[in-house]
């Protein structure tokens, strides 16, 4: 290993516990960015959030859209290993968070996953398939709930799904 790509991997990992433990969503955004995830304007993320950049990988592997909220102890994963692999292997797959989406508390998001602007995600939900914009998704599974419809008034409104 190159000196060069031994310091950007120990950066990397040496920001985990300020991305994670940070007092402030400022710093938890900050160190997250300096980790290499795409964060826009305005994002806050929550304490004992984890967003899974790995250090070993150069492309951004989590991007979130401006205006987004990621709660309480969300866990965003960007790669897999199977059984059989015995943790020796990984597959990478990115994962995109649109704007202005909500993620409710202790929320996991597994690799691949896309998220549409606009949806919320309620709290303890297991989000292992992309879920369309402005929609409310719960469940472990997470499975969507409603439609947001939001009007150019300003207002919203909110249509069960069956
Ligand atoms: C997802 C959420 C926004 C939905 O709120 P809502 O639109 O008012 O939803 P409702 O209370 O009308 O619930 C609709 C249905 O979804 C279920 N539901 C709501 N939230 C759920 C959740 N997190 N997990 C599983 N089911 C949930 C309700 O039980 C209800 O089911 P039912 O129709 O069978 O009775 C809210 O429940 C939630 O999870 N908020 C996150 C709060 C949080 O994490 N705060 C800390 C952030 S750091």
């Amino acid at each position: 290993m190159k000196i060069r790509e031994f310091v950007h991997r120990l950066f990397g990992v040496i920001l985990v516990p300020l991305a994670v433990f940070g007092p402030f969503s400022f710093i938890r955004v900050w160190a997250n960015k300096a980790r290499g995830v795409r964060i826009g304007r305005g994002v806050w993320i929550g304490y004992l959030a984890f967003i899974d950049q790995p250090p070993e990988i150069k492309e951004t592997m989590v991007e979130i859209g401006e205006g987004t909220g990621i709660g309480f102890r969300n866990s965003i994963f960007s790669h897999d290993s199977s059984p059989e692999w015995h943790g020796s292997e990984c597959d990478f797959r990115k994962v995109v968070i649109g704007k202005n989406v909500y993620l409710g508390a202790n929320v996991t998001i597994m690799p691949g996953v896309t998220i549409g602007d606009g949806a919320v995600i309620g709290a303890c939900a297991l989000v292992n398939k992309d879920i369309p914009a402005n929609t409310v998704a719960v469940g472990v599974p997470a499975r969507p709930i409603k439609k947001i419809v939001r009007k150019s008034d300003g207002s919203v409104e909110y249509v069960a799904l069956k």
